[in-house]
């Protein structure tokens, strides 16, 4: 019998459903074949359990759909911009807010805002996003990942594995042209882990010392928030809240997308606590978002973001999220799976270098799992691999990715404990047969960003 104090069960019930579509492996054979073996390319309503993305996918609460109704669409000085306005300074104790459709164009603005002119500059972080990276080398500047040695290897187990590299951060510095430094919480990139409140602390104080500022994209900083609170005994009983305000004073400034622990299904916000950035800010954010009382959202959906951002710091939601992710890591490695651990927040990582261990990089492992993952259970992953990671950005040249791994990616409150042990089940699946599995050759690709669109065949017909 489970007592109250150690449920497993979900802390919401259900008021409105989707039906989910249940197919054929046949059905799935064409479709992935018409998508070229690229899971981007299927329609959505081919896909069963959709674990392509945290992002913009939670079902929001009733709070949330309620607030969207007393939404203000005026389009300067909504009452919805004060209410959202509010609730970013508090939760996150910045001065300037600034409001973006989405993440990649905060992310956008305070780059161009920060590097007029800074082409062969360096932003050092623990693994940047695909599209932070992006938006650096749009401005010519080279985003450096440093992560820390013990994350390198999937399997230890170890607790804040989204660290950065001090020293190599340092080294960064030291050699001079950086702009600014970064880093991720949790790193996304680098297996949903955590940061310790010690390397932001750390990060802040270098970034100091070499007269620089520092910046956190905080686009999970509520599991990052839970996950500090769980494996560093000084925050045991320190409020989500209170260490979420602690992780953020140290940094100058972040960048957000609310589709993941905004709880909503668009926007983003950028955030600085310098009068002349923000200003500069601002004046792009007219030019390409919208009025800043706005950035390209309706007042609905600031509304929906400002009551989202307090329901993701409610600690019985947090520790069913973090715990539903562990049972889905944790089931999985029991039964033999190669899956990075530990748990971290939104997703599990399947090491596709060791689950098809007989497949060479230039086959990509994680692109090909990712297919056979489809068609064995209907389940839709993504690959963070060599497509996705594997093309020097300066030369052009592919080599193979850090990680060749394949994210199942938990959307909030979308499914429940029994999609998941049909995950699970799946994944067992494939990796019994593993050894009847073939690599993918490219057959189409874009210069940039080729994840979303390459397609691909088998190697060996
Ligand atoms: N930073 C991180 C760490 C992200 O994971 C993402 C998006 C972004 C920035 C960009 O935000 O999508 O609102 O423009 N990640 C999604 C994902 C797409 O699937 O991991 P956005």
């Amino acid at each position: 019998m489970t007592s109250l104090d150690t449920w497993q069960f979900e802390p919401y019930k259900i008021k409105m459903v989707e039906p989910l579509t249940i197919t054929t492996r046949a059905h799935r054979e064409a479709a992935l074949r018409d998508a070229g073996r690229n899971l981007f390319g299927l329609r959505a309503q081919d896909v069963t359990i959709d674990l392509l993305t945290d992002s913009g996918t939670a079902a929001m609460s009733h709070q949330q759909w309620a607030a969207m109704l007393t939404g203000d669409e005026s389009y300067a000085g909504a009452r919805s911009w004060f209410r959202f306005a509010e609730t970013v300074r508090e939760v996150f104790g910045f001065r300037h807010v600034i409001p973006t459709h989405q993440g990649r164009a905060a992310e956008r603005i305070l780059f161009q805002t920060l590097l007029p002119d800074s082409a062969g500059a360096v932003v050092p972080g623990n693994a940047h996003f695909d599209t932070t990276k992006g938006n650096l080398e749009m401005l010519g500047v080279r985003a450096a990942d440093c992560p820390t040695e013990e994350a390198a290897d999937p399997a230890r187990v170890a607790p804040f594995k989204g660290d950065a590299s001090i020293a190599a951060v340092e080294q960064l510095l030291r050699a001079g042209n950086v702009p600014f430094t970064m880093l991720t919480v949790t790193n996304n990139s680098g297996g949903g882990q955590p940061v310790s409140m010690d390397n932001i602390r750390d990060m802040a104080e270098l970034a100091r010392a070499y007269g620089v500022p520092f910046f956190i994209d905080g686009c999970r900083f509520a599991e990052n928030a839970y996950l500090i609170q769980q494996r560093d005994p000084k925050y045991a009983s320190t409020p989500i809240g209170d260490i979420v305000r602690e992780m953020f004073s140290h940094a100058n400034g972040m960048t957000m997308s609310a589709k993941k622990d905004g709880m909503a299904n668009i926007g983003g916000f950028l955030c600085v606590n310098d009068d002349d950035i923000a200003g500069r800010a601002r004046q792009l954010c007219v030019i390409s978002e919208g009025y800043p009382t706005y950035g390209g959202l309706a007042g609905r959906d600031l509304d929906a973001i400002a009551v989202g951002l307090r329901e993701v710091l409610d600690e019985d939601y947090l520790r069913h999220r973090i715990d539903t992710t562990a049972f889905l890591v944790d089931t999985m490695a029991d039964r033999g799976i190669p899956v990075l651990r530990p748990a971290g927040g939104h997703a599990a990582y399947l090491d596709a270098r060791t689950f098809l261990a007989h497949l060479p990089w230039d086959q990509y492992p994680a692109q090909a799992l990712c297919g056979e993952i489809y068609l064995e259970g209907g389940i839709r992953g993504s690959e963070l691999g060599t497509v996705t990671f594997g093309v020097d950005a300066t030369t052009g040249v592919e080599r193979p990715a850090t990680w060749e791994l394949v994210r199942l990616a938990l959307p909030r409150r979308v499914y429940t404990r029994s999609h998941l042990e049909h995950v699970v089940d799946t994944v067992a699946r494939v990796h019994e047969r593993r050894l009847g599995i073939g690599g993918l050759r490219i057959t189409e690709q874009p210069r940039v960003m080729r994840n979303f669109t390459a397609r691909f065949e088998p190697a060996t017909p």
